[in-house]
């Protein structure tokens, strides 16, 4: 930890268990920061027996003495966001005093969600495979400055606003395939939800986080997604529409590079994919079978069922490179243990060659990583000492990723973590 803004973020395609780390760490800090991404992203967290999923809302709302910030690179949906609330105020936790909204934080609209459909639906075989919350056409609008912001939903002439972009939209949804959607519905559940959300804790985030950060106060930026679905170096255009890298949390927050402390990268014991796109250690048969069932890789958002394979150290390599990763987290080392052996992909073949670098595209390219296989390891309670051969294997990877291992999570709980 440092008087910087530390950063957690995924390393592979998402799913990594960025919630349950932060929630973890938030104890250590005075602020999480959410600084990108919006309710495409599905956070779990598990205390005690009780698991919640976050979409907008950052993993340390569970901590009392936690403030909890919605950056300005977050696109906010204003009904996912009060459900959200409701469903913790549900819980006893009542988010709202520890929860700040950036004025410059983009809305997302019906007709955007309606826009996200269609462009999905026009797409055919060739679909992002999209979580169709409208993120895409709302960072569209953004980039196109036909934006809506959280701060203007007090201004005036927020519904004069409101309806030009809509009529925008309603005239560029003719050039799609119709969509079901029920737009009357979804336009009044938002409406009622701006008025909830009027009154929330809106701040100039880029103020408040600097002021926070010189004044000695603990900060974590929390990622959503993974590196690999960033839109500058994912596997475009199999990607989501913001910068979920470290250079996210500048333009996300508001912060200054050199403010940039800690970079905790995050990464599964194997890989997972939930979408369409490339996925060059994907198993197709039992193995991925035996690595969904075991791990429950089931889509935190949407349900779907995930993409399960190996670890790839190329893929890491890349994303800790375009990081700057200071330290690793891996989760779901008891799933592993269910195996005998397992595989780490240490190199990619293409065209003949052995090469450890990132290829420009990886669906034009044939892929066959080299894989080398590990014994696998007893899961350990947290009484215990990790297991010879899982330390072993930490090692393996610290050597290959050139990176310390610090924080070994086996299992969804809190508690469930080992700290190196
Ligand atoms: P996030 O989007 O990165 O926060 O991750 P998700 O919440 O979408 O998916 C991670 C899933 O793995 C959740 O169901 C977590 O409860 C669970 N999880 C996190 N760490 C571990 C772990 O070490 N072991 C097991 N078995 N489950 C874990
Ligand atoms: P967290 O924060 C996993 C994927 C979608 C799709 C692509 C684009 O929980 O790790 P989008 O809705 O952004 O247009 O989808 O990105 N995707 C995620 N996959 N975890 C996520 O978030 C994701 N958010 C988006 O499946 O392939
Ligand atoms: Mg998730």
């Amino acid at each position: 930890m440092s008087n910087k803004v530390d950063v957690l973020l995924g390393l592979q395609w998402g799913d990594e268990g960025k919630g349950k780390i932060v929630d973890y760490l938030a104890d250590q800090y005075d602020i999480i920061a959410r600084y990108q991404g919006g309710p495409n992203a599905g956070h779990t967290i598990k205390i005690e027996d009780k698991t919640f999923v976050l979409h907008t809302i950052p993993s340390g709302i569970f901590r009392e003495e936690v403030v909890n910030i919605i950056g300005n690179g977050v696109v906010v949906d204003p009904i996912t966001l009060c459900n959200e609330i409701d469903g913790l105020k549900a819980i006893g936790v009542d988010p709202l005093e520890r929860l700040l909204l950036a004025k410059k934080a983009h809305l997302i609209l019906p007709t955007h969600r309606l826009l996200d459909a269609a462009s999905e639906a026009s797409k055919g075989k060739k679909k992002i495979g999209s979580t169709l919350r409208g993120i895409g056409p709302t960072y569209m609008d953004k980039t196109g400055r036909n934006g809506l912001r959280v701060g203007d939903i007090l201004s005036s002439n927020f519904k004069n606003k409101y309806a030009s972009i809509r009529e925008k939209h309603l005239s560029l949804l003719r050039i799609y395939p119709e969509i079901e959607f029920d737009l009357v519905t979804e336009e009044k559940k938002w409406n009622e939800s701006i008025e909830r959300i009027a009154s929330l804790t809106q701040i100039n985030c880029e103020e408040y986080v600097n002021r926070a950060v010189n004044s000695g106060k603990k900060i974590l930026a929390e990622g959503a997604q993974g590196s690999m679905l960033d839109i500058e170096y994912g596997t475009y255009p199999y990607v989501t529409s913001s910068n979920t890298i470290t250079a996210g949390v500048c333009t996300g927050l508001g912060i200054a590079p050199q403010k940039i402390g800690e970079v905790i990268g995050i990464t599964k014991a194997y890989c997972t994919r939930v979408g369409s796109g490339p996925f060059p250690t994907e198993l197709h048969g039992d193995e991925g079978e035996e690595l969904r069932k075991y791990g429950k890789e089931f889509g935190a958002t949407t349900g779907r069922p995930r993409r399960c394979g190996w670890i790839d150290i190329p893929q890491l390599k890349y994303a800790i490179m375009i990081n700057g990763v200071t330290q690793i987290a891996i989760t779901k080392t008891d799933i592993l243990a269910e195996f005998d052996f397992i595989k780490a992909a240490t190199a990619y073949k293409i065209d003949n060659e052995i090469t450890l670098e990132y290829p420009y595209s990886l669906e034009n390219n044939k892929i066959e990583p080299v894989y080398k296989s590990y014994p696998s390891w007893e899961d350990r309670s947290n009484d215990q000492p990790l297991d010879d051969d899982l330390k072993n294997y930490l090692e393996v990877l610290e050597g290959l990723l050139n990176t310390p291992i610090k924080f070994v999570s086996n299992g969804p709980g809190r508690e469930e973590l080992k700290i190196r």
